[in-house]
């Protein structure tokens, strides 16, 4: 069992308690049954999505083989949040041990570490695809894409591991509340009992940094996609932007409720609890929705896959 321990009285934390909602019996039933739906849309939309990729030959491209790893992604990072929040709503004390809210807070970031590169990668993905068609599939070949996911994960255990190697040696004495509904650093570091003051330092740069420096990143090169688009013939235009609009509503709505969190820091205050919300629960059912609706192939790839299944029982 790892045990944080305090060096001058050797007095340990061995669980923490998440505070989660306060609130009336009836809200918090209607905060259940809402997650709970959000969850199995989570679930089966973006499944479907990974489904509709690995079944469909026409979707055998490298923007559908990122985007389903991207469903992948969301499905394991809302999985590591949503379903104890759920449970945890309806009881009284929201018991967490030492060892499950340093695994979700890795997991948290290694799999948000991952979203990033994904969202990166998709960037460059549609870089390729509208500035360079000539030669995108040699830039876009298997092994690149291949390369891309191996970076993405990578990346994101980078991220997790050099925070919990921080976070790890800090002395927990005592108090243990924790003003949220899941583990994450910025929140175990603030019940540490030293002078936590660099740490904190240490982990809002890490991923504040990495957030904003990722969010302006990809806002730059989708502005550089549609101006060189726009240059070359302006009918071009909203062709590109009908695609690209979707990825650019997925990057600010996962970027924002980010920034909130590690950049600016409310230590008092409980805004950036409803702000992780958004991240684990609104953004990873969003996804299929804003990239089904929108996409001409995915909706004739579903087209033809009832069709294909209505096939199969009566002709
Ligand atoms: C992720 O991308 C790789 C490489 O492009 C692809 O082979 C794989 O099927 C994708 N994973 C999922 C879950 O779709």
């Amino acid at each position: 069992m790892i045990k944080a321990m305090d060096g001058l009285n050797g007095s340990v934390v061995s669980e923490f308690v998440l505070l989660g909602l306060s609130g009336s019996w009836e809200t918090k039933v209607i905060l259940m049954i809402t997650f709970s739906l959000l969850y199995l849309g989570i679930i089966l939309g973006n499944l479907f999505i990974i489904f509709l990729v690995i079944a469909d030959s026409h979707l055998h491209s490298p923007m559908y083989f990122l985007l389903a790893n991207l469903s992948f992604n969301d499905v394991g990072l809302s999985s590591t949040t949503v379903p104890r929040m759920i449970t945890d709503l309806l009881k009284e004390h929201k018991v967490i041990s030492f060892q499950s809210c340093m695994t979700q807070t890795c997991f948290i970031h290694a799999m948000g570490g991952a979203e990033l590169v994904l969202l990166i990668a998709m960037a460059f993905d549609r870089y390729a695809a509208i500035c360079k068609p000539l030669h995108y599939l040699t830039i876009m070949s298997p092994k690149t894409c291949f390369l891309l996911i191996v970076t993405s994960w990578v990346t994101g255990v980078i991220h997790a591991m050099t925070q919990f190697s921080f976070v790890i040696n800090l002395p927990f004495c005592g108090p243990n509340k924790i003003d949220s509904f899941c583990c994450d650093f910025p929140r175990i570091i603030q019940l540490a009992c030293s002078d936590a003051a660099n740490f904190e330092f240490v982990v809002t740069a890490n991923s504040g940094i990495l957030t904003t420096g990722t969010f302006f990143l990809l806002l730059l090169s989708y502005a550089f996609i549609l101006i060189t688009v726009w240059k070359r013939s302006s009918g071009d235009l909203s062709k590109a932007l009908g695609t690209l609009s979707a990825h650019i509503t997925v990057v600010i709505l996962f970027f924002i409720p980010c920034i909130f969190v590690y950049i600016w820091p409310f230590p008092t205050s409980s805004v950036d609890k409803y702000m992780f919300i958004v991240d684990f629960a609104i953004t990873p059912a969003l996804n299929p929705v804003i990239y089904t609706l929108r996409n001409k192939d995915i909706k004739i790839a579903t087209q033809r896959l009832s069709k294909r299944c209505h096939c199969d029982r009566f002709c």
